[in-house]
């Protein structure tokens, strides 16, 4: 049994998520918490919305209200949707509550005691309409290196350059419009990474573990050379620095890149804090000198977050001095395309998490994302993906299975296991083949490998059928009862055994299959073994059938889909 701290990349609190976001980094990272539960491992799954930066007061400004209420109010639209998604964290916190003002200063001032921090003065756009700072995406203009007439002050997103606001040509205001912009100077605390970037290769040469993804991206970036970084900003919505601290740059703010990783232990105090009886210890999750060492942590995001969580977010742990837990396995994805172009917000094209849940099942969606998860390369989102996902995987193999096990059982033997017969070498071959199909599934979960993962899964499913169809008890029936009885009896067994080993993916139908059983569920730990308990169903226990899991999609109903979410591009 291992101690599992388990992040998702903190979702921004602009608006409601796409399913590319979705199985980025919250879904893994919700199968991979339920896997360690069903596991038996102690697991603590946390989440939070990242609630600073610019993107969250433009989101703010276009609905017409402050930022403090819209935060409040797509923080609760996001726990819901995530919630109706059976994303189960333990917190879903908010990186604008005090314990990450708090956390975030006390950083700050760790890293200046240790002096990798510096005020120097810079030059920053100013709008003189706006009258104020414009700082990051608040900036519109001509990307210097591509051409890309709508890039943001912080990075082109049409060719990826990180960008400065003083770099682009042409540049107007993202408030007003107004391009009467000059640049003036303004203090601002720099994060000294060149200082720290010695000892943040050598952190980073000891991750052998990570994927190739993560550390090529890493790599990329120590060898370009990690540069001084500004982490305030002239903005008034963010975490204000401490002024006693820093009076140089008082009224400023924090930049949302600096506080937010520091929202995961955050929110995992806020996770403490919530329980009235002191009964939860956030530092036994992050500070190695309160019995994290034994912490096993792994964190979800998609590649454009990499950078963030391999080299300034440890940096900063780093640089405090303190004997912070670092990551451990950082999982990172590619993109999810929709035909092959962009999810796009402004132009509605793509799925969003709302609009998902009006279509289909969370299990199923769940289920198609991971099978199709952007993992070794980008993916491809078709609603033919959705209707394959669904007509074969589901209904198909898991749903038929089920339903025709629990139709001969409800016609020949009612509301009670069958009890009659012996198992026999059938049987034991069917349990050794199930063993070793179940092997290879949690050898794929255990590694994060999730395609790999979705097909040994499928391929345990399937063993379901083909014992079914050797044995064929629909009709053994007619000639032997007692065979019959003990091929459903088996079928049972083995269905309560999928339920617990899909769970990850299928939470709702796992519960609906194990519930076929209620006085005689399955509650050891996920392990090949297991798989012995497909011939421990107590006969005669009360059975109850679980109706139909899945419905069928067919072919008119994706093609109006199809036509429904091709939006205006
Ligand atoms: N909000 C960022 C994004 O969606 C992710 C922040 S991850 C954090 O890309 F750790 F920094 F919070
Ligand atoms: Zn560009």
């Amino acid at each position: 049994m291992a101690r599992h701290l388990i992040t998702s990349a903190l979702p921004y609190i602009n608006g409601v998520k796409h399913l590319g976001n979705l199985v980025g980094s919250m879904l893994p990272a919700d199968v991979s918490a339920r896997f360690f539960r069903a596991a038996g491992h102690e697991v603590l799954a946390i989440c939070a919305t990242d609630e600073h930066g610019t993107p969250a007061e433009l989101a703010a400004a276009a609905e017409g209200m402050s930022v403090a209420d819209y935060c409040d109010r797509y923080h609760d639209v996001q726990r819901r949707l995530g919630e109706q998604f059976l994303l189960s964290w333990d917190w879903f916190g908010r990186t604008s509550r005090p314990q990450n003002h708090e956390l975030t200063n006390h950083l700050a001032s760790r890293l200046k005691a240790e002096g990798f921090l510096e005020i120097r003065a810079t030059e920053q756009v100013y709008s003189i309409a706006d009258q104020r700072f414009l700082p990051d995406r608040y900036v519109i203009g001509t990307c210097p290196n591509c051409g890309y007439e709508r890039a943001r002050g912080d990075q082109c997103e049409n060719c990826g350059k990180q960008l400065d606001p003083t770099d682009l040509i042409d540049a107007r205001s993202a408030i007003s419009g107004s391009s009467a912009l000059e640049v003036r100077e303004s203090n601002h605390v720099f994060l000294r990474q060149s200082l720290l970037s010695e000892r943040i290769r050598a952190w980073v040469d000891a991750q052998v573990e990570w994927p190739q993804l993560t550390r090529s991206i890493a790599y990329k970036w120590l060898d370009e050379g990690l540069r001084d970084r500004g982490i305030t900003r002239d903005l008034t919505w963010g975490i204000p620095v401490d002024p006693v601290e820093f009076p140089e740059v008082a009224g400023k703010v924090w930049y949302v890149w600096f506080d937010a990783p520091i929202g995961y232990i955050a929110a995992t105090k806020e996770w403490a804090d919530a329980d009235p009886s002191g009964g939860r210890d956030w530092q036994r999750w992050w500070r190695l000198d309160r019995g994290a060492d034994d912490v096993r942590y792994t964190e979800f995001m998609g590649k454009d977050n990499v950078p963030f969580h391999t080299l300034s977010f440890p940096g900063t742990l780093l640089g405090s001095g303190e004997p912070w837990k670092l990551v451990d396995q950082l999982k990172s994805f590619n993109w999810l395309t929709y035909y092959g172009g962009k999810f796009s917000t402004s132009e509605g094209r793509g799925v969003f998490m709302d609009q998902a849940l009006d279509l289909l099942p969370a299990d199923c969606w769940r289920w198609f994302l991971m099978s199709n998860a952007p993992e070794n390369d980008d993916a491809n989102f078709t609603w033919d993906l959705v209707g394959e996902a669904v007509n074969k995987d589901l209904v198909a193999t898991l749903g038929n299975f089920v339903n025709r096990t629990t139709t001969q059982i409800s016609r020949h033997f009612g509301d009670a296991v069958p009890d009659t017969g012996e198992p026999a070498e059938p049987e034991f071959e069917f349990v050794a083949r199930v063993r070793s199909a179940l092997s290879a599934y949690l050898d794929h979960m255990e590694r994060l490998e999730f395609r790999k993962a979705t097909a040994a899964l499928r391929a345990v499913w399937s063993e379901g059928n083909t014992y079914l169809e050797q044995r064929e008890p629909w009709r053994a029936i007619k000639t032997d009862r007692d065979a019959a009885a003990v091929t459903l009896r088996t079928a049972v067994g083995f269905a309560r055994l999928v339920a617990s080993a899909s769970s990850p993916y299928l939470p709702e139908t796992a519960d609906r299959i194990a519930q076929m059983l209620p006085d005689d569920r399955l509650d050891a730990p996920l392990s090949p073994e297991l798989a012995d308990s497909i011939l421990e169903v107590s006969g005669g226990t009360r059975f109850v059938a679980p109706g139909l899991l899945f419905g069928k999609l067919d072919d008119e109903q994706l093609a109006a889909w199809t036509e429904r979410f091709a939006g205006a591009g």
